[in-house]
């Protein structure tokens, strides 16, 4: 499968057409943003990392009956996914408060929620991506009801897989936001779920293993995402 036209440059990937209309080509690049991409930097590797992981996951995700947008890896920064129309809402699920939660709320950093808490952002980087509810989403048409129900519920149900399998290599999932589009009216998982998207805790010392440590500029972004693919058993080619 070639590249044909590149049709989307976000912050971190592009997708390109390809001679199939219903397939694209996800390009993992190294550019890293943050902070609605007021912060950027390119760190070398980190698209391989990420394309791999990424795959890793969604086959996992897949195993356990999530239906998601991946075909199949290309090669070490691309993959193959279905064309999808996306909504432009981000769904967040958090397990411990930190980041945005505990400005907004004046929360303590690191408390262990009662029960996952799920929010919907809008993605809209100018307005710095702000929390939505169910009704903004009714009231502005951005989605259905029953793709709203549905990104909720498989989102929590991604939690709970997604939570057990870092656990079993002694990571907390704090937190991730995922994306999702239709195909053909079909809901799909989309975009990515890769170290970039996610909050990972080492379970006894809580050292961020994530984007944060882009954000906070801890150094060794790329390296903690390799550990984390080592500590799943991920083989990943550089
Ligand atoms: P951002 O949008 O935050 O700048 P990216 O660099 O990750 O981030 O850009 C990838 C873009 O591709 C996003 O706009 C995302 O919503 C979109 N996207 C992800 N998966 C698909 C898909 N299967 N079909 C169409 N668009 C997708
Ligand atoms: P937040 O604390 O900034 O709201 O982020 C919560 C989680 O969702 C965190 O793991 C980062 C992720 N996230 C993104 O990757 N992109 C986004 O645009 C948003 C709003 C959150
Ligand atoms: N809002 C998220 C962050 O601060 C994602 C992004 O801006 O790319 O990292």
């Amino acid at each position: 499968m070639k590249k044909i036209n590149e049709i989307t440059t976000g912050k971190a990937k592009s997708l390109f057409t390809t001679e199939l209309s219903d397939r694209l080509i996800m390009h993992f690049r190294d550019d890293t943003s943050a902070f609605d991409g007021k912060k950027k930097e390119a760190l070398l590797g980190k698209g391989s990392v990420n394309n791999q992981f990424n795959a890793f996951i969604m086959d996992h995700l897949e195993s356990k009956g999530i239906d998601t947008h991946h075909i199949e890896v290309l090669n070490s920064t691309d993959s193959l996914v279905y064309k999808l129309d996306m909504f432009p809402i981000e769904c967040v699920v958090r397990n411990r408060a930190t980041g945005s939660i505990c400005r907004r709320l004046g929360t303590e950093d690191g408390l262990v929620l009662e029960a996952p808490l799920f929010e919907f952002f809008l993605k809209d980087d100018d307005l710095g991506d702000p929390l939505i509810t169910e009704d903004h989403i009714l009231s502005f048409g951005w989605a259905k009801e029953e793709n709203i129900t549905g990104m909720r519920e498989i989102t929590l149900k991604i939690n709970k897989i997604l939570s057990e399998l870092f656990l079993n290599s002694n990571l907390i999932l704090v937190d991730f936001k995922v994306e999702f589009g239709l195909y053909d009216g079909k809901l799909l998982l989309a975009d990515e779920f890769t170290p970039d998207g996610c909050r990972l805790w080492d379970i006894e010392t809580l050292a961020k293993m994530d984007k944060d440590r882009f954000r906070q500029g801890l150094g060794d972004v790329v390296e903690s995402y390799h550990q984390v693919a080592d500590r799943l058993g991920m083989n990943i080619e550089t």
